[in-house]
């Protein structure tokens, strides 16, 4: 019987030594290191370079490039207190207008519809809440040339009369350069008069999207981590008898160990 409980207590003293010993790891060293300037954001975009990469925006390219509309861009995007805001639409949207058509629009047209894609300030996606509802907002081309814009759910819908999109994705966006892809080309009334036709019925109604519920917390409640305990007492609740001078021994030797 003696002997078990010297077992025991050996064994609470290897316990005691290991929790003892655990956190005494050293300390990490303390290196003073300098706070490095943070880097100077690069402020200039090079719009072409951007245009080109991404998309296809090639017709919108080269829109921008044969009316010069591209260096008022370039100049509003390098006036880093306001910045910009353009629209860009795909190559496809460009393939897909067919009525009314760009084909027959006078340079000064031409150049107005692309001053049109862009504002003259720098919205990120959800500074468009702001501009939701706010009533027509003021583009580049000035003028009557104005955008509505409705944010529904995160997604800003943009509408000019004739042409009803939303913003497909961000190509980018830091201030103060944001540049966002649409599924169709903005054309305004101020070009293209107000008798817009109605729009063609849907080639096939969309189904209701049901609201997704909330789907319920799967987490079991009362199970979180405090659940779990290792407390050391595992070592010693198996025998009361003459424990508390095993415990005694315990506790010197812990804090012998902690002081080494
Ligand atoms: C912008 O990029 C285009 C195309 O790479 C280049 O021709 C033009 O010189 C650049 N502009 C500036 C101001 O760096
Ligand atoms: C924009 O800024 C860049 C870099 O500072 C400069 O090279 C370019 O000429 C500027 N372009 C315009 C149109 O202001
Ligand atoms: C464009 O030209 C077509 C004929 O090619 C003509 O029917 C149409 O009215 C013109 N549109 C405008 C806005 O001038
Ligand atoms: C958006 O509106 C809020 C309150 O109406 C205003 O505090 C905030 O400055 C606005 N943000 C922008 C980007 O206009
Ligand atoms: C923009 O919204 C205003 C109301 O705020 C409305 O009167 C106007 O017709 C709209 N313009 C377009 C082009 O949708």
């Amino acid at each position: 019987m003696n002997s078990v409980k010297i077992y025991i207590c050996f064994a609470a003293l290897l316990f005691a030594y290991t929790q003892a010993a655990t956190p005494v790891s050293p300390p990490a060293p303390i290196i003073l290191t300098p706070t490095p300037a943070p880097a100077p954001a690069p402020d200039y975009v090079n719009l072409t370079d951007l245009l080109s990469v991404a998309g296809p925006f090639s017709t919108f390219l080269k829109y921008l490039q044969q009316t010069k509309v591209i260096e008022t861009l370039q100049n509003q995007a390098n006036n880093t207190d306001e910045g910009i805001t353009l629209f860009v639409p795909k190559d496809k949207a460009f393939a897909n207008l067919k009525k009314p058509s760009l084909s027959n629009l006078t340079a000064d047209q031409l150049k107005q519809l692309c001053l049109f894609h862009a504002l003259p300030h720098y919205y990120s996606l959800s500074d468009f809440k702001n501009l939701s509802g706010s009533g027509p907002v003021n583009t580049l081309a000035g003028g009557s040339y104005t955008l509505n814009f409705t944010d529904s759910m995160g997604t800003v819908h943009i509408g000019s009369g004739w042409t009803n999109t939303e913003v497909s994705s961000s190509v980018h966006s830091t201030d103060p350069v944001a540049i966002y892809q649409v599924n169709k080309v903005l054309l305004p009334e101020a070009i293209f008069g107000t008798d817009i036709p109605p729009p063609a019925p849907a080639p096939a109604p969309v189904p209701d999207i049901a609201p997704v519920a909330d789907a319920p917390d799967a987490d079991g409640k009362g199970s979180g981590p405090g659940a779990r305990s290792t407390s050391p007492s595992s070592s010693n609740r198996i025998m009361g008898l003459s424990m508390s001078r095993c415990l005694m021994m315990v506790v010197v030797s812990a804090g012998f160990v902690a002081l080494l």
